[in-house]
């Protein structure tokens, strides 16, 4: 790291690095998902123990060390990483629009469905789950009038759930939206765009652990991307992939992020013909 990326870290990062490869393992997270965002974790993290009236990382760890719950719970909810953005890389929202969601809903259709399940676990501020919303409703409503779509969106922080049922971003969230579609979804509140109420539709915010009870229901397509692959310890993942596997209907897909893997091996999943980051569950494991 240089000069340049320590600017705004009062913690020094080598102290901020030890701290999180003792911390991080313990919350059953994985150092290596956090080397790139650990500027952003090191600040909360600081002032975190700055309230708290301690001087440094390695008090903080005294304190934590004393095993007070409710502490190992405040530094979780500082360890998780809220970044999210509107077709968040492209060339998988463009696979799933012409591919993936396509042979979906006409497997939907055979077997007399009048909807299409899709979860989004780790859905941040309902960026992810409402793009698939515009995508359905912009791109494949009209191709499949008997079917509706139905998302649920889940993620641990309410904060962030209730900023999803705002529905209200900047105008950096939807950059990588097609312009048509952001005009005909968004309307302008002052510096905010504004999901309108069509897009809304269908879209159930719940919070939800997923490494707690999964949802009861099965679904078609399920997202978990940025979060599980990344962040979990690998144990953590295997048990997060079998929660979502548990889920996934037969032939119904699973989207991961672009920069990671299902664990191998990965069971019961094969990739999507010519689609990156998108895997298909098999009728036969
Ligand atoms: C980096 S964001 C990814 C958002 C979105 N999936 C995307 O790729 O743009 C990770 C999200 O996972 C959530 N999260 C972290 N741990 C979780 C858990 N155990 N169960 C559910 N959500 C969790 C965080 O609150 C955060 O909103």
């Amino acid at each position: 790291m240089d000069r340049e990326d320590l600017r705004g870290i009062g913690v020094n990062d080598s102290d901020c690095i030890a701290f999180l490869q003792w911390a991080l393992p313990r919350l059953g997270l994985h150092w290596r998902g956090f080397r790139k965002v650990r500027r952003q974790v090191c600040r909360r993290v600081e002032a975190r123990f700055r309230e708290l009236g301690l001087a440094d990382a390695a008090a903080y760890r005294g304190r934590l060390e004393s095993g007070q719950k409710a502490e190992w719970e405040a530094l979780a909810a500082l360890c998780t990483i809220p970044i999210s953005r509107f077709y968040r890389d492209p060339p998988v929202f463009d696979c799933l629009g012409t591919a993936v969601l396509p042979a979906l809903a006409q497997a939907a259709l055979g077997r007399g469905a009048a909807q299409l399940e899709c979860w989004s676990a780790g859905c941040a501020s309902g960026e992810e789950p409402y793009t698939v919303s515009i995508l359905w409703r912009m791109a494949l409503e009209a191709r499949f009038p008997q079917l509706s779509l139905r998302v649920l969106a889940t993620d641990i922080d309410p904060g962030l759930l209730e900023r999803a049922r705002v529905a209200c971003y900047r105008a950096s969230s939807i950059r990588c939206l097609p312009v048509l579609w952001c005009e005909q979804a968004f309307e302008r509140r002052d510096a905010l765009y504004c999901l309108r109420p069509a897009f809304l539709a269908g879209v159930e915010i719940e919070r939800e652990d997923l490494l707690a009870q999964p949802p009861q229901r099965l679904f078609d397509l399920v997202l978990c991307r940025n979060l599980a692959f990344t962040y979990f310890a690998p144990d953590l993942v295997r048990v997060a992939l079998e929660r979502i596997g548990s889920r996934l209907r037969a032939g119904g897909a699973l989207v991961i992020g672009v920069h990671e893997r299902l664990p191998q091996p990965a069971t019961g999943f094969e990739a999507w013909p010519g689609c990156r980051a998108i895997f298909r569950r098999c009728t036969h494991d």
